[in-house]
């Protein structure tokens, strides 16, 4: 009988593609990071996948996958796959739930200090061989407002994290009823958080009660010197609408990891802007992290194909 037969696409830690290629129960594909031409081809034959965020498991691409069993997103958010569509066609789907959250909330962290200090910017000034020390006046963290929408895993990372900054943390959550940390403290509504916060730190999951809800009304709440950070999903935050608040200055600063569509493209209005700061989407793009998410997705690779165990499937 042939060997189920695994597509590594969008990258994994070595040590760990090494040992799954290594087991003797699977055939894996020798390469860990594909094009998506590759893959397509790949598809065919494919028994199990491991994606990231690059690769979007949508009808046309399941339907060019007849022997897809399993799709293992090697992070925390599926809003990439098309999960109904997976489960019409008997294929499960999992994640690898806790494994970056460190890293995407410390990321969070990493954007609040550069736009807060204006790190990015004064780095840029240099290596163009300025030394314009008077236009990078920055703003402390120390004992500011954070609020954080969505206090999952991720949120409550990041309180825990701020902690030493000893900020006035508000968070909402409508599933979450109450903070261990003392210095959060729950507010009510999105109107409240905003309203209220010096800086805003997003991290719910895409859903569709969380599509577009940071749109110009929202956004017109905040203090005209608050700054948003999002490093959870670009749809939550309307983009345009963002953009008018930056340019008209009706808030100071943003920093975003996560966007619209991804990669950024490359007309996008946003990259005119003075301030706010780009990333990649890089919230789970640690050493750490990565080995985590590999190792986890590793292991359950070989449950699912060898034990007939299924551990954190995520369902439509
Ligand atoms: C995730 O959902 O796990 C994060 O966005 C990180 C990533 O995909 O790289």
């Amino acid at each position: 009988m042939s060997k189920p037969f695994i597509v590594v696409c969008d990258g994994m830690d070595k040590s760990v593609f090494e040992e799954l290629k290594n087991n003797d129960n699977l055939e894996v594909h020798p390469s860990p990071k594909l094009t998506q031409e590759e893959i397509r081809e790949l598809l065919p034959k494919a028994n199990g996948l491991v994606i990231r965020s690059a690769t979007k498991p949508n009808k046309e691409f399941i339907d060019q996958a007849p022997n897809l069993k399993y799709i293992i997103r090697a992070g925390e958010g599926t809003d990439n796959i098309d999960k109904a569509y997976c489960q019409e066609k008997g294929i499960k789907v999992s994640n690898t739930p806790g494994a970056n959250n460190n890293s995407a909330a410390e990321h969070a962290l990493a954007l609040m200090m550069t736009v807060l200090r204006k790190t990015a910017t004064a780095n840029a000034s240099m290596k163009e061989g300025k030394w314009e020390k008077s236009q990078f006046t920055g703003n402390e963290l120390w004992k500011k407002t954070v609020g954080i929408m969505g206090f999952g895993r991720i949120g409550q990372i990041l309180c825990k994290r701020l902690q030493g900054f000893e900020p006035n943390v508000l968070f909402f959550d409508p599933g979450v009823k109450e903070s261990e940390f003392s210095y959060a403290k729950k507010v009510d509504t999105l109107e409240e958080l905003f309203t209220k916060s010096d800086i805003v730190s997003i991290h719910t999951p895409l859903l569709d009660a969380t599509k577009g809800v940071v749109n110009s009304e929202l956004l017109g709440k905040m203090k005209s010197d608050a700054i948003l950070v999002n490093a959870a999903r670009g749809k939550i935050v309307n983009e345009d609408d963002l953009y008018s608040a930056l340019k008209e200055g009706k808030i100071k600063a943003a920093g975003f990891d996560v966007f619209a569509n991804e990669p950024l493209e490359s007309e996008s209005k946003l990259k005119e802007l003075d301030n706010i700061v780009l990333t990649p989407h890089l919230g789970g793009s640690t050493e750490e992290a990565q080995f985590r998410v590999g190792e986890m997705a590793a292991n359950q690779m070989i449950e699912f194909f060898t034990n007939d165990n299924l551990l954190n499937e995520v369902k439509a």
